[in-house]
């Protein structure tokens, strides 16, 4: 292999960026390695939003994001917009993160042209393919093309294994999100104002039990939202809790939540928080409400308890280490959980532990590892 390697880094979304950000950084700051940025801009502003936190400015932006996209428009678009970008870079091996359609598009482009694909964020299977939809699939079609896969958990690399995948191209390095985490708290304490920007709501708040809230997957729109708008609007109701709630962009979300909890009260309907400012949050909430995969790594992180709004998870270790809880979409149910949690001291206190069965927030560094040994340098 020619030394630098070019390694092709190519993300969209919002949570690609956050978890690929601590190995871009790291990636850059190798001798071995000339990192090329390619991002396809599945997301615009949320994805905008970690760019410029982190301090990264994209080699090729493909701006591919339309106003409520298609599974197939998108997916057409991301493969074409990659391979032109691959055919152009020439990399010796394209790194993706994940399970979104720019990740497995990216993949497969470079499938296409044999070019070697290492996996963030290998092997998180939930083992029902329409939940998440379509994640589920798009991060099987990764694992039958990747090179190396890069396994948050043991049980991740244990689904790997299951699926035939050679051990030896296994490795397990935590996850990358548990970087960037730490990342982003030391530039907050480092300079506070940062993450200043939600005073005026905290101030709001004063003397109120947060929840935080998040919400987007394309499984739960419909009937799934609405549920969860019902849920907030009845625990809500109460007069020591105060819901906080930066609404993802897609205009299958905003519609109904804007439509059930714009004006009540006791919540804060806001736009998307940039990474500073969503630490913030994770940090002044007493409970966190989502169906994110990304929160659900963070909140154990941080001991706080999390309701996930799903019907499996792919991300069993929060479960089983207690501090997350499985609750579906139906309103009486999130409800229940939550007011289970706000009412019973010794409930909560079960959750409210850290745990951190994601990483130990050195994964970056070891993925860089795995890879400059791929390539015939060794540390
Ligand atoms: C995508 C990923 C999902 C991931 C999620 C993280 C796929 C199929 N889905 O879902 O795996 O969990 O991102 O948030 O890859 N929009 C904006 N501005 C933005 C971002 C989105 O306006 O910055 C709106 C647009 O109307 C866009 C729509 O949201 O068409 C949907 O975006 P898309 O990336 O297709 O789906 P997500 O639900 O965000
Ligand atoms: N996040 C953020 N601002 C927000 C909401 C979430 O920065 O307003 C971060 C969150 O900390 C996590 C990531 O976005 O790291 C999760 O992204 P998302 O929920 O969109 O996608 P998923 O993880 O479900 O794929």
């Amino acid at each position: 292999m020619t030394v630098p390697a070019r390694i092709l880094v190519v993300f969209g979304t919002r949570p690609e960026a956050i978890k690929l950000f601590p190995l871009i950084h790291a990636l850059k700051g190798h001798p071995a390695f000339e990192c090329v940025l390619c991002v396809s801009a599945q997301h615009r502003q949320m994805l905008d939003q970690v760019l410029e936190i982190a301090g990264i400015v994209p080699d090729h932006d493909l701006d591919v994001m339309q106003p409520d996209q298609t599974l197939d428009a998108l997916t057409a678009n991301l493969l074409t917009g990659l391979g032109k970008v691959m055919d152009a870079v020439k990399p010796h091996r394209v790194v993706v993160q994940g399970d979104t359609a720019t990740a497995m598009t990216g993949a497969l482009a470079a499938y296409y042209r044999k070019i070697p694909v290492d996996h963030v964020e290998a092997g998180l299977r939930s083992h029902n393919i329409y939940h998440p939809w379509p994640e589920e699939v798009n991060r099987k079609i990764i694992g039958g093309i990747a090179s190396l896969h890069f396994a948050p958990t043991a049980t991740a690399a244990a689904a790997l294994i299951r699926e035939n995948v050679d051990p030896a191209r296994v490795h397990v390095t935590g996850n990358t999100v548990i970087d960037a985490l730490h990342w982003v708290s030391a530039r907050i304490q480092a300079q506070p104002a940062l993450a200043s920007g939600l005073a005026e709501i905290e101030a709001r708040f004063a003397g109120k039990r947060i929840i935080g809230v998040t919400s987007h997957r394309r499984e739960n729109f419909g009937e799934g939202m609405e549920g969860i708008a019902s849920a907030i609007r009845q625990i809500a109701a109460r007069p020591d809790v105060a819901v906080i709630f930066p609404v993802h962009l897609n205009p299958n979300v905003r519609k109904v939540m804007n439509a059930k909890l714009a004006g009540l009260d006791n919540v804060a309907l806001i736009e998307p928080l940039d990474y500073p400012h969503f630490a913030r949050l994770l940090n002044i909430a007493e409970i966190m409400l989502t169906d994110s995969g990304g929160v659900q790594e963070e909140a154990p992180a941080l001991g706080k308890p999390v309701l996930v709004m799903r019907e499996t998870t792919e991300r069993p270790e929060g479960v089983e280490a207690g501090t997350a809880r499985l609750v579906g979409t139906e309103a009486a149910a999130i409800v229940t959980e939550l007011s289970t949690l706000l009412d019973d001291s010794s409930a909560y206190e079960a959750m409210a532990r850290a745990h951190n069965p994601f990483g130990d927030g050195h994964s970056a560094a070891r993925i860089v590892e795995l890879l400059a040994h791929e390539i015939g340098i060794e540390a």
